[in-house]
Order: structure tokens, then C-alpha cells, then sequence
């Protein structure tokens, strides 16, 4: 069998590349500012959905410098929609930031990217490779998916994340480190698919280990997801200097559903509370509380760590969040879990808790 080369999936990429409104074409240059805001928005969210989200927002703030003289109300509201605001907020603090430190330029470094307020392993990677034809590894589901594959690597993710960055930089082509990260997600989004892999369209068909075997479908191997397995989360405890508390409602179905909460992250088995700052509801100093407040739920027990933080009296709601007074937080319909984590916080006392 072959061994895999970039070469052979560039020149497919040269062929089959998709048109994307952020993507330069060949031979151009990317915009950073382009490529790192559809990054952003293409984190939590699919090509086809992000589209006229981004189109419409790249009119409205051409450039790094426009978006960040935006009043936040602005950025949010070109943002409803897209859901997950907090990344709103931070590509509004990533913006500010690059005017007033790196005088309205993003740094060019991987290291440099990733100092960067809402910018982690992922997007440094891929903003270092297209913007500025780094070598650097952009890793998400979809690479995960055709390196696993071509390498029949069985070791379950997310360990196996260090060794497929790995087999990608082993497999960088030196001149074109940009296109060899946009031609990975694309083979991934559009052949390379978790069923009916288009094996018999695909430039590594030959070296591919998985597809030699016959078990493509099996990769990637994930952990199972254990019922009952501990989830961990950032819950968010902002109170206004008028007493009132940041509130929201859950979605109708599901867990809790219909219930108040303060704003929380993802409950997650493989939540990292490293980057809970991207997941709060505004951007500000929080102070994280000790120890974590435990909940046991029918399926699985969870552990919230609580952050706290003041707002100015005057401070309105992120959408789809409400302050509410300290004198109507009686009527609000709190879970346990919730009346814990304020209890912890010092912002509410209810006999319920105990
Ligand atoms: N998914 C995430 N980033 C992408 C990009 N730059 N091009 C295509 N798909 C993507």
C-alpha cells in the first residue's frame, strides 16, 4: 500500500475546492479578519446555516477595526440566530483586542492567535494555516474522521487528538499549509462522511488503512459514553448592583425543561473548565467559587463550578436573559441544582435546599 500524500489531496482540493464566501481564492490572499470570523461561527454551527449569517455580518462590519468600535447591542443582534452568544461576546472582546494591542492587526503566530480572547487549540490552528499559510493543524470532527480513517487509528478520542495533529503536521506540505487544512475539512464535509463515505471519489482511496479493511464506518472509535458518567459544567452568577440576578429560561423540552437558571456552559463528561471564560455571558472578571456544587440527576451526577461577578446597575440583559430583582426570585422557577449553585454564591437562601 502507498503511503498517504498531501499531494495527491491538494489536487483533488484544486478541483473539487468549495466556493466559500470567506475563502480567498486561488492564488490570493485570505483576509485574517475573514477567516477568523467565520472560524468563529462555523465552531458551533454548519457551513450552510453560517452562510448568509456571515455574509450579512461581514457587510455590516467590514473590517476588524468596524467591528470593534460596535456598540455590543450591534454585534449581538447581527449575531441572533446563530445561538451560542457568549461567542458573540468574545469575537466582539477578540476584535477590541486586536486594536488595542496588536494595533488592528492578528498576530501571525499560532501562539500569538491563541492568546487571543475565544480563541483555542482549534481556531489558532486553522487561522495560522489559511490566513497566514502556517503549518499548523486544524483539528475538528472532520479531520478527527479522515485521519482516524487513513490511518485505521484505534485509539479512542479524545486521547487520540495529540496523535492525529500529529500524523497532519507529518503530512504538511511545506508551500501550502492553508490549503492543506481548508482540502482536510473539505474531504471531511463532503466525502469523507461519518456513513456512505464516497470511498470510491475519495484522492486517498488507495492508502486509506480503513477503507483497505473494509471498516471505515468504525472510525473514529470514541469512548463510550457511559450513562451515568459525571458531567461538569461553568454556571454563571451575575448579580447587578440593584440586587437583581442574570436569569434565563430552559428550552421547553428536556431536561428541566421550562425551568429558570443562571446562565451555565454545556454540561459535558469532557467539559474543560480551562475555557470557561468563553462560555460566560458577558465578558467581565469572574471569580470562581470552591468546591463545585454536586447534583445527582436520574442519569448522571453533575458538577457545576460557580463563577461570580458584578454588573453596573444600569446593565441590560444579553438576549434571551432577563435581571430579575431580588424580590422576584421567590416566583422564579428555580431547580435544585440552581438553588445550590446561588446558595453557594451567596445570592439567595430558600429552605428548599435544605
Ligand atoms: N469548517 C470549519 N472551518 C472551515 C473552513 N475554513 N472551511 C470549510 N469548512 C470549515
Amino acid at each position: 500500500m502507498t503511503s498517504p500524500a498531501a499531494a495527491d489531496l491538494l489536487a483533488w482540493y484544486d478541483r473539487h475546492r468549495r466556493a466559500l464566501p470567506w475563502r480567498a481564492l486561488p492564488g490570493e490572499r485570505a483576509d485574517p479578519y475573514r477567516v477568523w470570523a467565520s472560524e468563529i461561527m462555523l465552531q458551533q454551527t454548519t457551513v450552510t446555516a453560517v452562510r448568509p449569517y456571515y455574509e450579512r455580518f461581514m457587510a455590516r462590519f467590514p473590517t476588524v477595526a468596524a467591528l470593534a468600535a460596535a456598540p455590543s447591542e450591534e454585534v449581538m443582534q447581527a449575531w441572533a440566530g446563530l445561538g451560542y452568544y457568549s461567542r458573540a461576546r468574545n469575537l466582539h472582546a477578540c476584535a477590541m483586542a486586536v486594536m488595542a494591542d496588536h494595533r488592528g492587526r492578528f498576530p501571525d503566530t499560532e501562539d500569538g492567535l491563541r492568546a487571543l480572547p475565544g480563541i483555542g487549540a482549534y481556531t489558532a490552528g486553522a487561522v495560522a494555516a489559511i490566513a497566514f499559510d502556517r503549518p499548523a493543524a486544524a483539528v475538528d470532527g472532520n479531520v478527527e474522521r479522515v485521519m482516524t480513517r487513513l490511518f485505521a487509528i484505534e485509539d479512542l478520542l479524545p486521547g487520540a487528538r495529540p496523535l492525529v495533529r500529529e500524523r497532519v503536521m507529518e503530512m504538511m506540505p511545506p508551500d501550502r499549509p492553508g490549503d492543506f487544512a481548508q482540502a482536510l475539512m473539505d474531504l471531511g464535509a463532503t466525502l469523507c462522511t461519518p456513513r456512505n463515505p464516497a470511498c470510491g471519489l475519495c484522492p486517498w482511496r488507495e492508502p486509506c488503512v480503513a477503507r483497505s479493511e473494509g471498516t471505515q464506518e468504525s472510525f473514529p472509535r470514541k469512548a463510550a459514553k457511559k450513562a451515568g458518567a459525571t458531567r461538569y459544567g461553568a454556571a454563571f452568577v451575575l448579580s447587578r448592583q440593584d440586587g437583581a440576578l442574570l436569569l434565563r429560561t430552559r428550552p421547553p423540552k428536556g431536561l428541566l425543561g421550562g425551568m429558570a437558571e443562571v446562565p451555565t456552559s454545556e454540561w459535558r463528561a469532557d467539559y474543560e473548565l480551562d475555557g470557561a471564560a468563553q462560555d460566560a455571558p458577558v465578558v467581565t472578571r469572574w471569580r470562581e467559587l470552591a468546591p463545585p456544587v454536586r447534583h445527582v440527576f436520574t442519569h448522571f451526577p453533575l458538577e457545576l463550578t460557580v463563577f461570580t461577578a458584578r454588573a453596573p446597575a444600569g446593565m441590560a440583559a444579553p438576549p434571551g436573559m432577563r435581571f430579575t430583582p431580588a424580590a422576584g426570585l421567590g416566583t422564579e422557577p428555580l431547580s435544585s441544582v440552581m438553588l445550590k449553585v446561588l446558595e453557594l454564591a451567596g445570592a439567595y437562601s430558600s429552605s428548599k435546599t435544605r
